[in-house]
Parts: C-alpha cells; structure tokens; sequence
C-alpha cells in the first residue's frame, strides 16, 4: 500500500496557480500539462531497461533503451489533461481510454467507452485523472485495467481527497497511487476542498 504525496517546489508552485479560481484555461491546462510530466520523471524511475549495443560517432558502445510498452490510461474527460505532458516525455507511450460517469441517483460508478491496446499485458500502465475525490472512478478504471490483463499499474492524479485515497486503498491495496497534494476532505457534493473545482471544465473551458 503507498501513497505518494509530491511537494517540490516546481509542483507547488503550478498547483497553487491552478487552484486559483481567476486562473485562465489555457495557464490551467499548460501547469496540469507540466505537473503532470514532472510528476511522471520521478514516478517512471522504476521503468525497466535492457541494453543495446550502439555505435557512436566514436566507436561502438552499449546503451539502454526503455524494454516495456508504456500506455498511458486517462479517465475520460479531465484525464485527458494530463497525456500530453507524460508523451512529452515518454512520445513512444500509448493512450488507451475509459470513460465513466456517476449516475446521480443511485451514486453508480458506469462506464460508456473503453478501448485498451494491443501491449496491455506487458505495458507499465498509468491511470490519469487530476482528480480523487471518493476514488469510485479510479477503483472502477483499475477493475478495467486488470481485466485487460495490466499488471504493473500505477495511480496519477493531482489532488487527492483522503477519502479517496482511504477507499482506492482498500479496494486495490498493491497499487501506488501518487498526487501532487493531499488535500483536506471533501465538500457534501464530492467536490475536493480546498481542491480546484471541477478540473474537466477548467481544463476544456466548459460550464
Ligand atoms: N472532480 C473534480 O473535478 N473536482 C473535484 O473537486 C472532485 C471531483
């Protein structure tokens, strides 16, 4: 069981910009882009290498080059806002997708889209969603992952709620879940507090 709580100074810094409810859509979506690859830096430490004979301009040497697919998993929608700034670092990765939603009567975790890739099995497989709020979401997204046949796969959100990380842990104990903040509880309707609102319509500008 391991979370994960990251406080550099580069990550506070964008975080405290985006938590600013007068920040722009465009500034939150680049520092959610920036968090998120600075975040994947540290994270992607444990991605396994194998070694290569190379010929430099010099001569002929050894090198090492990343030995597994990586496939970046976003929970449609806010998820999104996280890919480009991981294939910033990792171009090679691929983006598989799940979409849910919450009914609001019955609080139900449903899915409506979910389209793996080929490479699952072996991949490293990072879930991204900016936001864990009650975890529902995330524990629904790593039942899929783990029926695709994923077996090394880690959680990637922004801010998290420790109800979330509480209930994500419970449900999935040998998943490490990573976040930028822990933040203090959540509101009567799920919201994080202090959070950041509702990231999906901050990162797309929607109401
Ligand atoms: N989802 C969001 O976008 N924001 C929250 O605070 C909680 C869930």
């Amino acid at each position: 069981m391991s979370f994960t709580e990251f406080k550099h100074p580069l990550i506070v810094d964008k975080l405290t910009r985006m938590r600013k409810a007068d920040t722009s859509t465009k500034d939150f979506r680049e520092n959610l882009n920036e968090i998120a690859g600075l975040m994947v830096y540290e994270i992607a430490r444990d991605i396994p290498l194998s070694e290569i004979k190379i010929t430099t301009p010099m001569g002929e040497t050894k090198g090492f080059t990343i030995d597994v697919p990586v496939v970046i998993v976003p929970i449609l929608r806010a998820g999104l806002g996280m890919v480009n700034g991981i294939q910033e670092l990792i171009p090679t990765a691929r983006v598989a997708h799940i979409g849910l939603y919450r009914d609001e009567e019955t609080l139900q975790t449903h899915q409506y889209f979910a389209k793996t890739t080929k490479d699952i099995a072996e991949a490293y497989t990072l879930i991204v969603d900016p936001m864990l709020a009650t975890g529902g979401s995330a524990i629904t997204a790593i039942d899929i992952v783990k029926k695709w046949g994923a077996k090394k796969i880690k959680f990637i959100c922004l801010v998290a709620a420790p109800e979330g990380v509480k209930n994500l842990q419970k449900a999935h104990p040998e998943i490490e879940i990573y976040a930028a903040a822990l933040d203090e509880k959540l509101d009567s309707k799920g919201y994080i507090v202090p959070g950041l609102g509702d990231a999906g319509d901050r990162i797309f500008g929607t109401k």
